[in-house]
């Protein structure tokens, strides 16, 4: 950061020699100004000069190791559709090329791609066109990634963009003062409602709601189960991914008072033949984390002593992105599993 009108010329002329790939901020040497951070990239070779520069002008800097460049080549996983990590990772054009085209197939009624011209060197250029319904008449929004080549995020933006439909978890209520939609149905019962594990910030992906049961589609759960508590014996809530049979309690990380029963149990024989060794199981709070609120507490207290969430496949290869190859297997694994549960704990 250059203090004075010298230091801010010596920045101009460094950074001038540097200019093409070296001047990250301001854009250009013109827009180099006193106060105001500059970003310089230098080549290895010229990183002491330039730092004897700056030390000699009394200019303040701070140096960073060339580590962090190597960081957004590496990639963590070598499987490029690898569920959801596929939108944390860069991916080459030509990846990006088959991800266009695989979402345009995925999705023929909400997605389409339209080649909207070609590159100078003649690629391609698509738009993809997203629309949930087919109203008449309807406005758009544009957006455009990559206009400038070098801002990788800006394209991995729009790819995590177009699928963020996809990734929808909350209800779909609007909130009072915010733009920001929706009120985690598993943290809206009453248990423990809004502690620890859940968030009173409604743009929070596990926001609880203004008030617990303040959703319609958690009143419903609720009403039914209250007034035919009497002969429901046991309590399923199926949701993906992990692989896992979750016993109360996650709203605290007390025990449940059947909490050796329930474990004992559930590492029974018949249903441990359907885990074959890869669903995990345990009380909430224990195996992933404190979730108050969600529907599996609120029936247990409301007296069904048999409760329990389900995390169906995968273990993360694909996450929430499950292809329609694994639905049979992984339902019917998890049938034979529900069937197990009612044997084992009701063997009437
Ligand atoms: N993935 C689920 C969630 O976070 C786990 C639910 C377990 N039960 C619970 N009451 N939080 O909502
Ligand atoms: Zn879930």
């Amino acid at each position: 950061t250059p203090n004075t009108q010298e230091q801010v010329e010596i920045l101009k002329n460094v950074s001038t020699q540097f200019e093409v790939t070296g001047l990250w901020q301001p854009v250009s040497p013109h827009n180099i100004k006193e106060l105001t951070q500059v970003h310089l990239y230098v080549p290895g070779n010229s990183s002491e000069t330039v730092k004897n520069l700056l030390q000699r002008h009394n200019i303040t800097y701070e140096y960073v190791a060339p580590v962090i460049i190597k960081m957004q080549m590496r990639n963590d996983s070598g499987d490029p559709r690898s569920g959801s990590t596929f939108y944390y990772r860069y991916h080459t054009l030509e990846d990006i090329y088959d991800w266009i085209n695989r979402t345009a197939n995925d999705y023929p009624d909400k997605v389409k791609a339209i080649l909207v011209g070609s590159s100078y060197e003649k690629r391609p250029l698509y738009a993809l066109k997203l629309s949930l319904n087919n109203r008449p008449n309807k406005k758009a929004m544009w957006i455009d990634c990559g206009i400038h080549a070098r801002e990788w995020i800006s394209p991995a933006f729009c790819l995590f963009f177009v699928h963020y439909s996809r990734m929808w978890r909350k209800n779909r209520s609007p909130q009072n003062g915010t733009s920001c939609i929706g009120v985690d149905l598993n943290r809206n019962f009453d248990a423990n409602w809004c502690t620890t594990g859940a968030s009173p910030d409604p743009c929070n992906e596990i926001y609880c709601g203004p008030f617990p049961e303040s959703e319609p589609e958690s009143q419903a759960v609720a009403n039914f189960l209250r007034s035919h508590k009497e002969s429901i014996q046991i309590y399923l809530s199926i949701h993906s991914y992990s692989q896992m049979l979750i016993i109360p309690f996650s709203c605290t990380t007390d025990e449940a008072e059947n909490h050796s029963e329930l474990m004992v149990k559930t590492a029974a024989d018949q249903i441990r033949r359907y885990y074959r060794n890869t669903y995990t199981y345990g009380a909430g709070a224990q195996i992933i984390y404190l979730a108050p609120g969600g529907s599996d507490d609120w029936a247990y207290n409301l007296g069904i002593k048999y409760s329990f969430t389900f995390e169906l496949q995968d273990r993360g290869r694909y996450g929430f992105l499950l292809p329609p190859s694994h639905i049979q297997g992984a339902c019917n694994e998890a049938l034979n599993i529900c069937n197990s549960l009612k044997f084992v704990f009701s063997p009437f």
